[in-house]
């Protein structure tokens, strides 16, 4: 079995953000008026079998009809649906100039994430992974590069269809930093529970420097491979030393096989040769929380061991299991992987 990450699934009614706090209470006024209705027909029916006469004939008549029948589902059926129409409206109403958007595509079985500019121009693209600042309103263009997904990050917003052919919107607004899970939340597939996201809120300061170390990154990408800036934080125990490991496995022989090996067809990393659109884009991975769209932690032990044997771990995905290659290999490519963050 797989362990999740991040509180698998998140936890729903726990809002941390005005529009999710929106859908909160909408919940809660429909569970309560579910209990009511319940306990008004439980009370009929008993009516109905055991009651007083008097009762009966009260209940059977037709101003009961109409009160109970018509005007109490009639008045209040059409206050709900105005709550959440209206409800729905503020989420997805159209974009105002000024305000921040990340387009995001659901593909079988993971995230694309884009950030755009105020003129929609892609700045920067990564995936499984949205970082935005607290306390800003921000527009989500969903799409679908194959089925349905349905995007939903119960914590920060309500949920919504990504639709093949089709771009719909959705706000979401996070009143506080963290990092909370988001699932696919409509079936598209076999591998439809792993596919999951995490969306990572800073404050302001944090945000900008966030920002601003991204855009760095890939203003300075044109060297991919730099040996001297290795680092391999907080996992030194699954090899005996991180010496050895530094010693064992060359970043740059595993940028030789990155490219030899045809992972740079599916798979793009800003400033390298390595150009392929159809997998995430890879120019982030080492800065990323998880692998597989949200099911393993990152580091350098489930990196080799998705890139050896991603088929076993998330069956049907459509990255091969690369168990030809040696577990040398294998390191070598990992270790340059952990080069791009
Ligand atoms: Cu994508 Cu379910």
């Amino acid at each position: 079995m797989i362990e999740a990450v991040w509180g698998w699934p998140p936890p729903v009614l726990d809002p941390a953000g005005p529009y999710s706090a929106q859908v909160t209470t909408l919940s809660w006024a429909l569970f309560a008026l579910g209990v009511f209705v319940t306990g008004v027909v439980v009370v009929a029916l008993w009516v109905a079998i055991k009651g007083p006469p008097n009762w009966k004939a009260n209940l059977g008549g037709e101003r009961a009809i109409w009160i109970g029948g018509v005007a109490f589902p009639g008045v209040v059926l059409t206050a709900l649906l105005i709550w959440g129409l209206t409800l729905t409206a503020s989420l997805t109403e159209p974009i105002r100039g000024d305000e921040m958007r990340i387009r995001v595509t659901g593909e079988m079985w993971w995230f694309r994430v884009e950030y755009l500019d105020p003129d929609g121009a892609v700045m920067m693209v990564d995936a499984n992974e949205i970082h935005i600042p607290v306390d800003t309103p921000v527009v989500l263009e969903l799409e679908s590069a194959d089925v349905i997904h349905s995007f939903w990050v119960p914590h920060l917003s309500g949920k919504k269809d990504m639709i093949p052919g089709r771009r719909t919107l959705l706000r979401i607004e996070a009143d506080r930093a963290g990092e909370f899970g988001g699932v696919c939340a409509e079936y598209c597939g076999g591998q439809h529970a792993l596919m999951g996201f995490i969306a990572v809120v800073h404050e302001p300061a944090a945000w900008q420097s966030w920002l601003a170390d991204r855009m760095d990154t890939l203003a300075n990408a044109a060297e991919p491979v730099a040996q001297e800036s290795q680092r391999y934080p907080g996992d030194a125990d699954l090899y005996p030393t991180e010496a050895e490991y530094l010693e064992r496995y060359d970043a740059r022989r595993g940028y030789d096989l990155f490219m030899e090996t045809g992972c740079a067809a599916c798979h793009r990393i800003a400033g390298s040769e390595a150009n392929g659109l159809a997998g995430p884009d890879l120019t982030h991975i080492a800065s990323r929380r998880s692998l597989g769209a949200g099911i393993l932690p990152n580091h350098r032990g489930t990196l080799i061991g998705w890139i050896g044997d991603s088929q076993s771990i998330k069956p049907g995905n459509r990255m091969p299991s690369y168990d030809r290659l040696s577990a040398e290999d294998l390191g070598h490519i990992a270790a340059f992987l952990e080069l791009q963050k």
